[in-house]
């Protein structure tokens, strides 16, 4: 399978959320939901009263950038999240918000901090679906990408993690290219594909 490919709708038209999702649909293959709370990092975006309105075919996967996300879990289990992203740095025992989601019957996922290393989560590979590496700092679409990230996702595959490794922050054509050579499985793209007056065209060049 060829890489995935994962619209964030936080750089989306609000006032179309419907119509911005209803175009892209068709050429990628998950929704990326970006929820931001103020204090995790210093933004806020959207939470799950908003995620219950969202029609998609399409898996969406709910990026919690939030403290005490698992307060929050069972919320976006109940308005449709298919796989619910924490962040390692903000769960004190992310074994047990792991098992938690999987009890959800939904897919769980860990995003990492440009600062947080691998290790950190190295023990819990077994119960994620998705690890999201972040190649910003979280909390903002349009920034630049980090290249020195990247080195992340072969630490990932040598230690045989078998799930999906998705990167997020400032993909776009040339950053996507460098992604799919180090082995990444969904590339999450916000400004590149929304901010793009083609999008088809911003989606395929992601692709090859
Ligand atoms: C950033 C979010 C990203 C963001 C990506 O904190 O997690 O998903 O939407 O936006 P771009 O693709 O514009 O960097
Ligand atoms: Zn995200």
């Amino acid at each position: 399978m060829g890489v995935q490919i994962a619209p964030s709708i936080l750089s989306a038209d609000f006032n179309t959320l419907g119509k911005e999702i209803a175009q892209v649909e068709a050429y990628v293959d998950r929704i990326h939901f970006d929820v931001m709370d103020g204090h995790f990092v210093p933004n806020i975006s959207f939470g799950a009263p908003v995620l219950k309105w969202l029609k998609t075919e399409l898996p969406i996967d709910a990026h919690l950038m939030i403290e005490n996300p698992e307060n929050y879990i069972e919320d976006f289990a109940k308005a449709g999240a298919d796989l619910i992203i924490v962040h390692s740095e903000a769960c004190e025992d992310l074994e047990s918000i792991l098992k938690k989601i999987k009890d959800l019957g939904v897919k769980t996922g860990v995003s990492i901090k440009p600062k947080t290393p691998v290790s950190d989560i190295q023990n819990n590979l077994s119960l994620i679906d998705q690890v999201l590496i972040m190649t910003v700092e979280p909390g903002f679409g349009g920034q630049s990408f980090m290249e020195d990230m990247l080195p992340k996702i072969k630490e990932l595959k040598d230690l045989n993690y078998q799930g999906d490794v998705a990167i997020d922050g400032g993909v776009k054509d040339k950053t996507g290219k460098l992604c799919r050579e180090a082995g990444a499985d969904i590339l999450i793209a916000g400004s590149y594909i929304f901010g793009s007056e083609d999008r088809l065209a911003a989606i395929r060049s992601l692709k090859e």
